[in-house]
């Protein structure tokens, strides 16, 4: 559990985090490895500090100093792309209010259009009311206009088939898939090993982690199409880090970890030690401080 700031503690926690960062010119942690530090990655974006999977997520996240973020894409009755990380809206939006008759609130039971009139801030602050569930082109364009960059994860994959081959028409369609995008800014994931592979069939040249922690005798068939393998942080062990870096992932280089959800020094400090990649984080501040 995370203490959410109010408005004006967040702002203090940006002024303060702005104090540390490293001396890049854009003050973003790039990619990892450069200080021999972890990726830090903005789970949901910064959402111990903003709602979730929104653009005023992913833009704190910017402000805070952050290129890379996390999201989670579902898919609409109609078929539109949207980023929410439940299966229903009830949780992170006002759909039971303005819905009641259409319990469990599924995202596959709503068109585009009746999800674009909910309020996906309102159940975290007040000040955030207004804040939309983006469509995943409209996430896209905004992390792009931010400049940063994305690990894309497919949710829940088996509620809606194809899902794989719509992400990524997406994906072209804004420009993502560009060999500049495909090599720097996106990395697709999913607990789906199916659909990981399906992405990596599908499109070969793009990074893809598996989410999960498989026995160490069957990484070798992960690494056949996965660059990652991405545990929780609760599981993860120096032994298996070593395990996993110890193989060549789908593109030939050393098979890699990022870990989750990990949202405070102590245990930042403990899968640091572990050798970690990443670090997949609702608190990216908290993280950058305790692995700087
Ligand atoms: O990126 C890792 C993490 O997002 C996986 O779990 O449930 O938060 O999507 P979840
Ligand atoms: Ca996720």
């Amino acid at each position: 559990m995370y203490a959410r700031p109010a408005a004006a503690t967040a702002a203090a926690v940006l002024g303060a985090t702005a104090l540390l960062l490293p001396g890049s010119a854009s003050g973003t942690q790039e990619s990892p490895g450069k200080a021999g530090e972890p990726l830090v990655i903005a789970h949901r974006g910064a959402s111990a500090y903003a709602p979730e999977n929104t653009f005023a997520a992913i833009d704190l996240a910017d402000d805070m100093g952050f290129a890379w973020v996390e999201n989670d894409v579902q898919r609409t009755k109609d078929g539109e792309l949207v980023v929410v990380h439940d299966d229903s809206l009830a949780r992170t939006t006002d759909v039971e209010q303005r819905f009641p008759g259409r319990a469990p609130w599924k995202i596959k039971d709503f068109t585009a259009a009746e999800i674009a009139t909910l309020d996906a801030g309102s159940w975290f602050g007040a000040q955030w009311a207004g804040a939309r569930v983006p469509t995943l082109k409209q996430y896209l364009n905004r992390v792009e206009n931010n400049s940063q960059k994305l690990l894309l994860e497919i949710k829940k994959p088996e509620t809606y088939p194809g899902i794989e081959k719509d992400t990524l028409r997406v994906l072209r369609e804004t420009g993502w898939l560009d060999r500049h995008h495909v090599t720097h800014k996106l990395v697709i994931q999913s607990f789906s090993a199916d659909s990981v592979r399906a992405v990596h069939e599908q499109r070969p040249d793009i990074t893809t982690g598996f989410l999960g922690m498989p026995a160490v005798a069957d990484l070798p068939w992960y690494a056949g199409f996965t660059d990652q393998i991405n545990p929780t942080h609760t599981s993860v062990t120096a032994d298996y880090v070593a395990a996993v870096h110890a193989l060549k992932g789908a593109h030939g280089k050393r098979l890699q970890v990022s870990t989750w959800t990990v949202n405070d020094a102590a245990a930042a400090m403990r899968v640091d030690g572990f050798g970690v990649d990443g670090i997949i984080t609702n608190n990216p501040d908290v993280v950058r401080d305790a692995v700087d």
